[in-house]
């Protein structure tokens, strides 16, 4: 099932009230020049120099495998908190079914262009995000979007897992129940039992499901968060830090899945370590002091990168 971002025609919205949505100053909705905007979906005109997001099929990586097309189309994204600039006019295509890894020194504003793609600067008051992120060719920031629908399309994991206070069901169960996927006892049995396997959980777990999910080991929460992002079929995945709070066998279970979940999803991650980033993904965009500095097949920007911060980063030269 795809997701539809988009609020409904008659103005009510198509999921759960979200109360980071709208502004407001003191308990009072703003008025918003783009408030009244009829809400049907609009073929957005992508006026860039660069290939539009229905580029077909090119190569991934530098021995040709091939990525699908671009999923994510990001034009001159800047970010800031109050008057501090963290992020510069940030430009990338992000292809579907592929790792995308982000790398770069800490406060380079890798998670800060994470949360662009799904709204999530949104709930970071003093947060201000001008440019564009297409999605399949939409613009994510206009007022005819719905954040709560686009953040179940795009599912995002943390560095630390966060399972809800819940039974392991229920943690898998949640999405697609306030999303309203389905109503039937059966059918979100066989939902949780679908998501559970794609994690790579199910085995360990399909005998406790109904104890709370806290009381996981910290590999098995991480997989457990993944099935719950999993379970209401998002199209792009978005991972900051998914492992550096796991040991190495957890860590290679995380990465052989993430592996697995390319086949299907855009998945973005966020590492620290060099050799992550080498395993897991197809294209690496390396991020210096908010400003994206290169990117490319991982190949390419680990064995021949163009800039020097990109070599002296990744041979540890700094950061
Ligand atoms: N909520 C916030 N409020 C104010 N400033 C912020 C906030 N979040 C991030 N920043 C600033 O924005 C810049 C980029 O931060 P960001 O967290 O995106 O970096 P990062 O590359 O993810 O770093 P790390 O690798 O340490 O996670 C930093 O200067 C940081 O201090
Ligand atoms: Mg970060």
């Amino acid at each position: 099932m795809k997701f539809n971002i988009f609020r409904s025609a008659n103005g009510s919205e198509g999921g759960p009230k979200d109360p980071t949505d709208v502004p407001r100053m003191g308990g009072q909705v703003l008025p918003h020049a783009e408030a009244e905007r009829p809400a049907e979906r609009q073929d957005v005109e992508i006026g860039f120099d660069q290939p539009a997001p229905e580029t077909p099929v090119r190569p991934a990586t530098s021995d040709g495998e091939p990525m699908g097309p671009i999923k994510v189309a990001a034009r001159d994204v800047s970010v800031f908190y109050g008057d501090k600039q963290a992020l510069y006019d940030v430009s990338l295509d992000i292809p579907d079914k592929t790792v995308t890894a982000f790398i770069g020194p800490s406060g380079c504003g890798k998670s800060t262009f994470l949360r662009c793609i799904n709204r999530m600067n949104d709930t970071i008051p003093i947060a201000r995000v001008s440019g564009k992120i297409l999605i399949d060719g939409d613009d994510v920031n206009t007022r005819a979007v719905d954040p709560v629908l686009l953040r179940a399309r795009v599912g995002m994991v943390f560095q630390k897992p966060n399972p809800f206070p819940k039974s392991i069901f229920e943690n898998v169960a949640y999405g697609p129940r306030i999303h309203g996927i389905t109503e039937s006892k059966s059918e979100m049995e066989e939902i949780v039992e679908r998501s559970l396997k794609r994690a790579g959980l199910w085995e360990e777990v399909a005998d406790r499901l109904h104890q709370p999910g806290t009381g996981l080991s910290g590999g098995q929460q991480q997989r457990l968060v993944i099935a719950r992002a999993i379970a209401v079929e998002p199209e792009v995945i978005l991972m900051d830090e998914p492992c550096s709070a796991l040991d190495p066998i957890a860590t290679a279970k995380i990465e052989e899945l993430i592996d697995e979940l390319r086949e299907q999803y855009c998945i973005v991650i966020v590492t620290h370590s060099m050799a992550q980033a080498a395993r897991v993904s197809q294209r690496t965009a390396f991020f210096h002091m908010g400003r994206l500095v290169e990117h490319g097949p991982t190949e390419e920007i680990f064995t021949n990168p163009r800039e020097r911060r990109t070599l002296d980063y990744i041979t540890g030269r700094f950061g």
